[in-house]
């Protein structure tokens, strides 16, 4: 591995897996290719230090004949591909772009990678970044999900993920394009954007707005911190076999409203309100989202026995450390929720929901 493409390497996991490439093996040559969609921002690698070989190229990756330009100019042996329309509410308001972009972008990049073997003679290594929502909802009680679980998308950003990991195996078994895939559950740490629960919650709770919680906030998703998701995807591309999958999750499995609560706590001892109220008088109960997946829970035992790979963070210190990120980044924060394209999403979605009556909320959960 010499030459890294990492598609949406301006986005969240994206961002911190270049952070974390480089500091595994200063010596790469990396290529990140990012649309700067809503949610990828150049800044997010500002933090690199000045000697790190990176390039960066502001593009589409369903534009073939620049990923057959990237492939051969950069001599691209391995890519990473992470670019992908990421939020499961903007696919339920807009599923368009998710199809364009999770469905023909990766078919485009997988297009580029078989031509690029029929040039070149050998193909670059291609691991592919999905997501635990391919495997559908479990109630409690299930067995976790694993590579051996049927697919069973519910959702219009996980039936795009699903066709996207479809193509990447078919690549493999039709032309031996040198694929792994990754199914991963809930990532939070920093750079990630403030639409998703945690950095939402931190976000609102500061400048005074609702902590919006879908439904009675009893669903379940299996935390893990991104900097274990890299490594994770780190170990896949550099000692993975080809061909297959891994999943990788955070054996966490509290529910969200446990989780607004810890937030909550969390900012009244490190950033007491002004009012002295606790944060947790913000969290307002609303409609719920439609098809919401109620569990989720990964068995990560594959990865653990064939490439040694653990989680290094324990839950509770990974939310202390990113509410501490977002207090420290607040000029970062306020560039995203100053774009008028923010608050007018927030709006929509959030507070367009409607609140349902907390009380009788209150009451279910407390039955
Ligand atoms: P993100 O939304 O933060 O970042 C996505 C990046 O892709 C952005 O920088 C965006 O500009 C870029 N992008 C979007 N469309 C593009 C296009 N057509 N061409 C080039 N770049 C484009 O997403 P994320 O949360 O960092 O997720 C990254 C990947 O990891 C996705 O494939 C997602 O499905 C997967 N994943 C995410 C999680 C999670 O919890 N966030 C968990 C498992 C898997
Ligand atoms: O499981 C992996 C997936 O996790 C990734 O593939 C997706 O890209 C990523 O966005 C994430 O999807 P979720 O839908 O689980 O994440 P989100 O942060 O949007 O929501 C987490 C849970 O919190 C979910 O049950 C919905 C709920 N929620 C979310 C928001 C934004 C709320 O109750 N209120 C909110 O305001």
């Amino acid at each position: 591995m010499k030459n890294v493409l990492v598609t949406g390497g301006a986005g969240f996991i994206g961002s911190n897996f270049v952070y974390y490439l480089l500091k595994k093996d200063p010596t790469l040559r990396v290529v990140v290719l990012d649309a700067l969609t809503y949610a990828g921002r150049r800044e997010n690698l500002s933090a690199l230090p000045a000697s790190a070989n990176v390039v960066f190229i502001h593009g589409d990756i369903c534009d073939r004949a620049l990923i057959d330009e990237v492939l051969a100019t950069h001599e691209i042996d391995t890519i990473v591909h992470f670019a992908a329309e990421s939020h499961v509410d903007r696919g339920i308001s807009g599923p368009e772009p998710f199809i364009r972009t999770n469905v023909h972008g990766t078919f485009t990049l997988l297009e580029a990678a078989r031509e690029r073997a029929n040039r070149a003679g050998t193909a670059p290594r291609f691991h592919h970044v999905s997501t635990d929502e391919v495997f559908g909802a479990l109630s409690v009680g299930d067995p976790p999900f694993s590579e051996a679980t049927p697919y069973a998308p519910r959702s219009p950003y996980s039936a795009s993920k699903a066709a996207s990991d479809h193509l990447v195996r078919a690549y493999w078994i039709t032309y031996g394009i040198p694929i792994t895939i990754s199914n991963c559950s809930n990532n939070y740490g920093p750079y990630q954007f403030p639409e998703k629960l945690i950095p939402l919650m931190i976000v609102n709770a500061l400048s005074g707005k609702p902590l919006p919680v879908y439904g009675k906030g009893d669903q379940i998703r299996d935390w893990l911190h991104v900097e274990d998701h890299c490594d994770a995807i780190y170990r896949i591309i550099t000692s993975g076999k080809t061909g297959e999958t891994y999943c990788v999750g955070g054996d966490n499995q509290p529910t969200n409203l446990t989780i607004v609560r810890l937030i909550c706590e969390l900012l009244d001892r490190k950033k007491p309100s002004p009012d002295e109220k606790s944060y947790a008088e913000q969290i307002q109960f609303v409609n719920d989202r439609p098809g919401h997946d109620f569990r989720y829970d990964i068995d990560s035992r594959k990865i653990k026995r064939d490439l040694g790979w653990r989680q290094s963070y324990r839950f509770e210190d990974g939310i202390a450390a990113t509410v501490d990120w977002y207090l420290a980044n607040g000029a970062w924060l306020s560039m995203i929720t100053g774009d008028p394209a923010y608050a007018s999403w927030i709006g929509r979605n959030y507070l367009g929901r409607g609140e349902t009556s907390p009380a009788s909320n209150r009451k279910e959960e407390a039955a």
